[in-house]
């Protein structure tokens, strides 16, 4: 398995697994799968609704495969949204935590909690001491900072190996760079060769982040996008790979880690076969001159770009 360094000095694979939407029992079998396939990093989040079912899934690993524990690197989220809420907050129905008009959130030490409780959730859901990297959802715009000192001291006190961020942008790095104390390991966002965000990765990146690309491949289904499709078309015969592995190769010759996500054992094969060819920098370039800021995933609204 690749692997790259993370800022903090923590080894992280250059490929990993995205666990939304999977479930049960069919979790499960893909995790089994995919461990024996090679894949060693699993992502999820608290708002995927799988951390339990991902937990139990790696009880099942642990049982068949020995305690491996130490050979997977668990990726989770802290998010803004109504899971567990109950089990959180007693009592409270409705609204979102990280927004400032929120009742919940005026009172005392609420951020505090509320992190602290998630990682606690997180960490008994997923059936482990500790978790691998631990990533903000969304730059939540009321909360941002108070939730990253929340981070910072779990990471500080062992609970997680790592701390990042997702879908954020240079001004939110430059934030924590004043007012923080641990410099974010990783930024999770979504890029491809129709949105290479090649500012945005140069920025972090050159503040020793590492990005990691979520939805890597969804970018297959820009049906409109003929050109691009058939220069892809052309790469994979020309490596003898499939196009889901040109475009995999893609990310990871920007040294950037993706997380694509399959439920066909064929294809979950075929997207970590990606480390025995490479493509020359040429062909990387023509990739992103077709850039045209395609965005898969539109940005949240409640947590614009935010
Ligand atoms: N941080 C965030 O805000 C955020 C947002 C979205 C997602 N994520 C994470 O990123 C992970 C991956 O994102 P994603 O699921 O949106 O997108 P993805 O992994 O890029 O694409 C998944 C889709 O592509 C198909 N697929 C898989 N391998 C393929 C291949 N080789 N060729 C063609 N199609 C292929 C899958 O179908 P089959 O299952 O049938 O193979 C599925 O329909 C998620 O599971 C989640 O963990 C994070």
């Amino acid at each position: 398995m690749n692997k790259m360094i993370l800022n903090n000095g923590v080894v992280i694979p250059s490929i990993g697994l995205g666990t939304y939407p999977l479930f049960g029992s069919q979790l499960s079998q893909i995790v089994l799968t995919a461990y024996d396939c090679g894949y060693r990093l699993f992502d999820t989040a608290d708002n995927y609704y799988n951390e339990e079912d991902l937990g139990n899934s790696f009880s099942n690993l642990y049982h068949k495969r020995g305690n491996i524990r130490e050979k997977l690197f668990i990726v989770t989220k802290i998010s803004d949204e109504l899971y567990r809420q109950n089990e959180i907050t007693p009592g409270m129905n409705k609204g979102i935590y990280f927004w400032k008009n929120s009742p919940y959130m005026r009172s005392n030490h609420a951020c505090h909690d509320i992190v602290t409780k998630k990682i606690e959730t997180s960490l008994r859901f997923l059936k482990t001491d500790y978790i691998d990297l631990l990533l903000m959802h969304r730059p939540y715009p009321d909360f941002f900072e108070e939730i990253w000192y929340e981070m910072e001291q779990a990471y500080k006190a062992g609970k997680v190996r790592a701390i990042g961020l997702c879908n954020s942008y240079e001004r939110h790095l430059d934030k924590l760079l004043k007012s923080g104390t641990v410099v974010p390991m990783v930024n999770q966002i979504e890029t491809s060769p129709l949105n290479t965000k090649k500012v945005l990765i140069d920025y972090y990146t050159s503040k020793k982040v590492q990005m990691m690309v979520y939805s890597p491949l969804q970018t297959l289904k820009c049906k409109k996008e003929i050109e691009f499709l058939q220069y892809l078309e052309k790469i994979s015969c020309k490596y003898g790979k499939n196009i889901g592995q040109v475009l995999l190769r893609y990310h990871i010759q920007r040294n950037l880690i993706p997380i694509p996500k399959s439920t066909n054992v064929n294809r979950l094969q075929s997207n970590i076969a990606v480390f025995d060819f490479c493509m020359t920098d040429t062909e990387i370039e023509e990739l992103s001159s077709f850039n045209i800021d395609y965005q898969y995933l539109p940005e949240s609204k409640g947590c614009p770009g935010f």
